[in-house]
């Protein structure tokens, strides 16, 4: 047996890096390029694809931010200008933000659930191929992943929802590692 030390190392020591600490330069066109491509390659039962990516990057992410302070308005009327000045900078702290949106395909083959399983795998492994071109990433949802005139202003269509917004960038400090589950309490060993 042959190990992938670097790949192990990895895996062994991976950590996202809190949106506020991602910043310029993001990934060049050619480096977006790979991370789609990588981040793609997941698991995918029966092959359909349940899941599109939607990129906010550059000026877009003002416009979004913009948007999505006049749904939160609508929601809370009593939100306060600081509360819309929070929702118009969501977007903003880190360079590119790729949206993955689950997209089911109906089919007996492949219940729902494991559909959404790959969706999940694309946003995880999105951040896994931001830092393999050398970026730093995070997996969030917020409430806008949650909320259907959001999602639907986000790019999201009928039968379509956000699983994750996957904000990548250049880190700007070395996180501390959180706690880890103890293996002793969530592994066990069938017997029958
Ligand atoms: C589906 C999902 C949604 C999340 N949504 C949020 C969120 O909205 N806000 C937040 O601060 N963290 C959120 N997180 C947690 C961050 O991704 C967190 O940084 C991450 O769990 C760090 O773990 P890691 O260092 O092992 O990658 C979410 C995580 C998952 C899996």
């Amino acid at each position: 047996m042959t190990i992938n030390a670097s790949l192990r190392d990895y895996l062994r020591t991976r950590r996202s890096v809190g949106i506020g600490f991602l910043k310029d330069p993001g990934p060049t066109p050619e480096a977006l390029q790979e991370i789609l491509l990588m981040g793609c390659r997941v698991p995918d039962h029966g092959k359909f694809v349940p899941w599109r990516l939607v990129i906010i990057s550059g000026d877009a992410r003002q416009r979004a931010g913009e948007r999505l302070a006049e749904i939160a308005r609508r929601n809370r009327p009593d939100l306060d200008e600081a509360g819309l000045e929070l929702e118009r900078r969501q977007f903003l702290p880190a360079p590119l933000t790729i949206g993955v949106i689950f997209s089911p395909k109906p089919n007996p083959k492949a219940p729902e659930i494991e559909q959404m399983l790959s969706a999940g795998a694309v946003c995880f492994n999105l951040c896994n191929a931001a830092f393999a071109m050398g970026f730093a990433a995070s997996w969030v949802t917020r409430w806008f992943a949650f909320d259907a005139a959001a999602q639907q202003m986000l790019g999201a269509r009928g039968g379509e929802r956000f699983v994750g917004f996957v904000h990548i960038g250049t880190p700007t400090m070395v996180p501390e590692d959180r706690d880890r589950p103890v293996l002793e309490t969530i592994v066990s060993t069938w017997e029958g």
